[in-house]
């Protein structure tokens, strides 16, 4: 166990692979953390990108381990003081069978691993959630500005199928249940649309919006977006674990209209394609007629901050091509 003045060093990601995951094990072995990464699939070339990081060779075990199997998740965590649960799927299509493709991971997913930090006595748990626990409910005031007290209406979620946003709000809901029947310490980050360059080479469901956008997809929805980088968004996890904090923290850093966005690009990439037009679903009118306000005050009264919304795009289009996954212009 690897220990600096008497401290325990050893952490644990869940769903190391990911987007925002790999973002987080790479900040997290920069500043000299011993890290335990679960992923399905050891042997899969998509954790490449993991092994090479700096430092990964000594500072770097990825476990084998499905959040739905307790004892696979209890070896990975055993041993760490603290544990950065990230993983959960997060669907880009239509999800047909909502309960095991989305649910079931969220909620039971979070328990098993909750349970084994209890367990191991780990000292702190920091919980990814999302804001999609904090925004879906028709009924959030339009004259005041959105913060942590608000959460998403899980009947309001289930009537309109979004399965996604019923998992996260069910998720978190339970964690903090937990937390408060146990004693266990735990943060929990909710973050708006994630961007930022991949480290992994594939797409994940926010870079999949980006590149969908740059091929002029006309399905998207013309609808208000929240965003935030992705490596703001792991140094708010590790500032949040550092700190010491404990209950809820909203991430996002800038916001726009999906068209907005789009000649934000475009001023910039002149040359991809773009939506014509934009589809309008009806749920989320209440969202997208006018500005929902939604503060990230109470993580940036901890000193976070965020960079410029250009430096998101350019290095995630970049990011983008040098992965294969979009032409130049
Ligand atoms: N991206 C966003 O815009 C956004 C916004 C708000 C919140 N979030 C939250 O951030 C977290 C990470 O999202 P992401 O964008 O980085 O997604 P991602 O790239 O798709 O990564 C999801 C990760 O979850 C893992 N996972 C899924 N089911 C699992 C299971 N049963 N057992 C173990 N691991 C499992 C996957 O592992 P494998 O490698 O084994 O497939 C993958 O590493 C999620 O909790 C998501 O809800 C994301």
């Amino acid at each position: 166990m690897a220990s600096s003045g008497g401290v325990n060093r050893n952490v644990c990601v869940t769903g190391a692979g990911g987007f925002i995951a790999s973002w987080l094990v790479k900040l997290l072995l920069s500043k000299g953390y011993v890290v335990h990464g679960t992923v399905r699939d050891p042997g899969s070339q998509k954790y490449e990108h993991l092994v090479k990081l700096e430092k990964a060779s000594e500072n770097l075990t990825l476990f084998k381990a499905d959040i739905l199997n307790y004892e696979s998740v209890y070896s990975a965590i055993v041993g760490c003081s603290a544990v950065f649960h990230v993983a959960c799927p997060v669907p880009s299509t239509v999800v047909h069978n909502p309960e095991v493709e989305v649910i079931e991971p969220a909620v039971k997913g979070t328990t098993n691993v909750l349970e084994a930090c209890l367990k191991a006595n780990v000292e702190r748990v920091v919980f990814v959630s999302s804001i999609a626990a904090v925004l879906i409910n028709p009924n959030l005031p339009k004259d005041k500005v959105i913060d942590e007290s608000f959460w998403s209406d899980k009947d309001y979620c289930k009537k309109t199928k979004n399965w996604y946003c019923f998992a996260k709000t069910e998720a978190e809901e339970q964690a903090f249940n937990f937390a408060k029947r146990t004693g266990l310490r735990m943060a929990s980050i909710c973050p708006s649309l994630v961007l930022g360059p991949i480290l992994q080479s594939t797409t994940n469901a926010s870079s999949l919006f980006l590149i969908k956008l740059l091929k002029g997809d006309d399905s998207l929805e013309n609808r208000q977006r929240w965003i935030v980088d992705v490596r703001d968004l792991v140094n708010a996890l590790i500032l949040a674990y550092e700190s010491h904090e404990e209950g809820r923290y909203i991430c996002t850093s800038h916001t726009f209209t999906t068209q907005d966005l789009a000649d934000k690009l475009k001023s910039i990439y002149p040359n991809y394609k773009y939506p014509i037009n934009y589809t309008e679903v009806a749920e989320y009118k209440m969202l997208s007629s006018e500005y929902t306000m939604l503060s990230s005050e109470k993580l940036q009264n901890l000193g976070w901050k965020f960079r410029p919304i250009e430096e998101t795009l350019v290095d995630s289009i970049e990011s983008y091509k040098k992965a294969g996954l979009l032409e130049s212009e």
